[in-house]
């Protein structure tokens, strides 16, 4: 029942000459004009979230509540070292938890950053929302916060992470954020992202329920072995999430900062609304990225980045699509009738 297509064509990016870009549109089955349908979008980590919120939706759930419910599955899942409990730490072995939801319906948002001892920094991101006139809380603030409003403190910090973060810190060499003065042209300083020990993991979840509103949440441990106080783009509004109930929904994973200077998730909604597919406003999100990234520090010695970024995105009527910089990264969906795991759409071949 669905349908599979490949294209590929030449594009140009900015620094990086020509590009090959390979598009592979998602195995949903065409929606008729004037059809919709209730979707949920996910990173490649967020099979059960996806399912989970499907089932919410099916039972008549608000959007938010049903990808909400979804991320919690793997912010409490110690095997995924990229969001809540479990997740790596920062530099000090202390984990630090980022994450936003976002309303379409009301067109609010919710945020906490640099929040520790919660697993479920989503949630509290949610109460945040609720439950006061602010947008974003962040460190000790936030936590607060979420201990007058009854969320359990606890280690977040498990052996398995523990062991990976004293791994990291017995064999320091490059691979931390620390750096010396430098230029647009100094290279070989801060090579972070495709080192074995750094992880910019985290996940995306968007919705769209029954009544046709729309939703999306974002939550992540952030950059493995960070700064203590980095913050991320996951927490961040219009960069790691952005929706607009009459337009669509985006959210992304992979280098946040890439994200924070670019505004990802927000350009790719005002691409929907300027008519593009989600899939096409995921590609120009990248290419925006590839031609914004001057440092030679965050580049190859092909010109392009050293780093991935991974978008996710949905439009009104529940077609979706998704792109990354790099070959082989995942997004998972529900269109209703099965939890898929698919490749990514991409700028440039692994
Ligand atoms: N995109 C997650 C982060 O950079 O923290």
């Amino acid at each position: 029942m669905h349908s599979r297509r490949e294209f590929l064509k030449r594009a140009s990016a900015a620094g990086v000459g020509a590009l090959t870009v390979s598009a592979i549109t998602p195995s949903l089955s065409p929606l008729a004009a004037g059809e919709s349908r209730s979707v949920v979008i996910g990173s490649g980590n967020g099979l059960a979230a996806v399912a989970k919120a499907m089932e919410m939706i099916r039972d008549g759930a608000d959007a938010l509540d049903a990808v909400v419910a979804g991320v919690n599955i793997v912010e409490d899942d110690p095997n995924d070292m990229t969001v809540g409990y479990g997740g790596f730490p920062n530099e000090d072995g202390v984990v630090e938890l980022d994450a936003a939801v976002m309303h379409g319906p009301t067109h609010r948002a919710g945020a906490v950053a640099s929040l520790r001892n919660i697993k479920n920094p989503s949630k509290v991101a949610k109460v945040v929302m609720e439950r006061s006139d602010h947008v974003l809380l962040v460190g000790e603030g936030a936590l607060r916060f979420a201990r007058v409003h009854g969320f359990k403190e606890e280690d977040l910090l498990t052996d398995k992470a523990r062991a990976e973060w004293l791994k990291w810190k017995e064999n320091l060499s490059t691979h931390d954020d620390w750096l010396p003065a430098h230029t647009p042209e100094t290279k070989d300083i801060g090579s972070v992202y495709e080192a074995y020990v750094r992880s910019t993991g985290t996940i995306h979840c968007s919705a769209r329920d029954l009544k046709g509103n729309i939703s999306c949440v974002t939550t992540t441990s952030g950059l493995a072995y960070k700064i203590p106080g980095r913050v991320g783009d996951s927490p961040i509004i219009g960069a790691g999430l952005y929706c607009d109930n009459e337009v669509g929904s985006a959210g992304s994973t992979g280098r946040g900062e890439a994200n924070l200077v670019n505004c990802s998730s927000v350009m790719i909604v005002e691409f929907m609304r300027q008519g593009k597919t989600p899939e096409q406003a995921c590609l120009d999100a990248c290419k925006r990225i590839v031609d914004h990234n001057v440092m030679r520090r965050l580049k190859k010695d092909d010109g392009r980045p050293d780093f991935n970024v991974s978008f996710y995105a949905m439009n009104k009527r529940g077609e979706l699509g998704s792109a990354a910089l790099y070959s082989g990264a995942m997004f998972t969906f529900h269109d209703g009738a099965t939890a898929q795991r698919k490749e990514c759409a991409y700028l440039f071949k692994r």
